[in-house]
């Protein structure tokens, strides 16, 4: 039995991470969590409570409180996923992206790595820093082409060049420190448990709540899905067989252009809350997003043949599973649209730890 620090567990990968390991592994997770905005611990509501799950209320920038952590929990391995995460949000605030993204994560190194220096001979050969990077570090495709592990980085807006700033320190800190890191560039998630501001679940809700379907500029931007408990799989087989200082991109090979994702979410609507119907009659055009990359493809061909890994579902299982979820899970919607789950840590949290 390990013990795994999970940054950002309280997110939407990293709660699926988290729930992975305390149902499906012995390994003991600490999650630590600054709890953002995005930030929800009503996700991990089905875990909470097992004695293998502890939790941390720290900001990665704060050097201190990591030192305390390190100290009590003494992890095995660091899977670093707290980040502030959203496009849109980058280019309206870019200072919160820069300081968690970048400054916390250098702060977050300095601290695994002086945790590691600790450790005896054994647990410095096993010790592993897994850092969670995304497939906007390599900037946007043609029409043609996939992003493979060996492409220069090409980063267009405030949040992907602050990720791929972050994958350089963790770079430089293997190459200079011999520091033990692994880094994997995902693409784009969807699944239970997704904030409403990305563009699955926002239009999953505002269709059920008879809202517009914003789509920036012409819908014809293409992303490549990938359900969350897949990358979450694929994060936990990196952790466990990745080579050091490698870099492994995870994808589903779910090439869609924005319109089609929100047509095809109108359709499933249409046939599993058929008030409303038909919902594609919400679609409206809205003004571009700045910057708006034009298509990411991701080449999983690596991760494929050298550790085995490869999706269980396909965007069409995902997707129905994920609007499925949506229409029965009212109290976690419900807390997260009215800002209660906010409130609920204060509340519950707090007063439950004291006890
Ligand atoms: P999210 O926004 O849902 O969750 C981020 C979590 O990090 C939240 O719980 C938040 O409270 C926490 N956090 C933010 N700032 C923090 C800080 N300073 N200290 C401690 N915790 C902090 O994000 P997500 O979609 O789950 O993404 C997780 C990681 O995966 C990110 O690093 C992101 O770049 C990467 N990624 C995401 C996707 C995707 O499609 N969502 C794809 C590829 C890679
Ligand atoms: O590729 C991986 C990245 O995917 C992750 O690194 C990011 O953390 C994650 O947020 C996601 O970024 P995107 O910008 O691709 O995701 P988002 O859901 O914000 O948007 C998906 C596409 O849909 C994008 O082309 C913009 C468009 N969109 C988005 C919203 C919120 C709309 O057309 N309308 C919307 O209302």
């Amino acid at each position: 039995m390990k013990t795994i620090l999970v940054t950002g567990g309280a997110g939407f990968i990293g709660s699926a991470v988290v729930r992975q390991f305390i149902n499906d592994t012995e390994h003991r997770v600490v999650n630590l969590d600054k709890l953002t905005y995005a930030g929800n611990l009503q996700s991990l509501a089905s875990v909470s409570d097992n004695p293998r799950y502890r939790f941390e209320q720290v900001d990665i920038c704060d050097a201190t409180e990591l030192a305390r952590v390190f100290r009590e929990h003494q992890p095995d391995a660091v899977m670093h996923l707290a980040a502030e995460s959203h496009v849109d949000r980058s280019i309206s605030g870019p200072a919160a992206f820069i300081q968690t993204n970048i400054v916390g994560t250098y702060t977050l190194l300095e601290a695994a790595r002086t945790h590691w220096n600790t450790l005896n001979a054994e647990r410095k050969a096993a010790f592993r820093f897994h850092h969670i990077s995304t497939d906007e570090v390599y900037g946007s495709l043609g029409e043609t082409g996939f992003f493979t592990e060996d492409m220069p980085y090409e980063p267009n807006s405030p949040y992907s060049a602050s990720k791929a700033s972050s994958d350089h320190l963790v770079r430089a800190w293997h190459h200079t420190y011999g520091f033990p890191v692994v880094t994997t560039n995902c693409s784009n998630n969807y699944g239970p448990y997704h904030f409403p501001e990305k563009l699955i679940p926002l239009v999953i809700l505002n269709a059920v709540n008879g809202k517009p379907l914003p789509i920036y500029g012409k819908g014809d931007n293409i992303r490549d899905w990938l359900y969350v408990d897949d990358h979450a799989r694929a994060l936990r087989l990196v952790l466990e067989k990745g080579k050091l200082g490698e870099t492994y991109n995870i994808g589903g090979w779910n090439e869609k252009t924005n319109l089609q994702v929100v047509q095809s979410i109108c359709s499933i609507l249409d046939e599993l809350h058929p008030q409303g119907a038909p919902h594609n009659k919400l679609i409206t055009y809205v003004t571009d997003r700045p910057g708006h990359d034009q298509r990411y493809a991701i080449n999983a061909n690596k991760i494929a043949r050298d550790l085995g890994w490869k999706p269980l579902e396909n965007f069409e299982s995902g997707l129905r599973k994920t609007v499925e979820w949506y229409l029965s899970n009212d109290a976690w919607v419900k807390g997260v649209t009215s800002g209660e789950y906010q409130n609920w840590v204060q509340s519950n949290y707090t007063n439950r730890s004291a006890a």
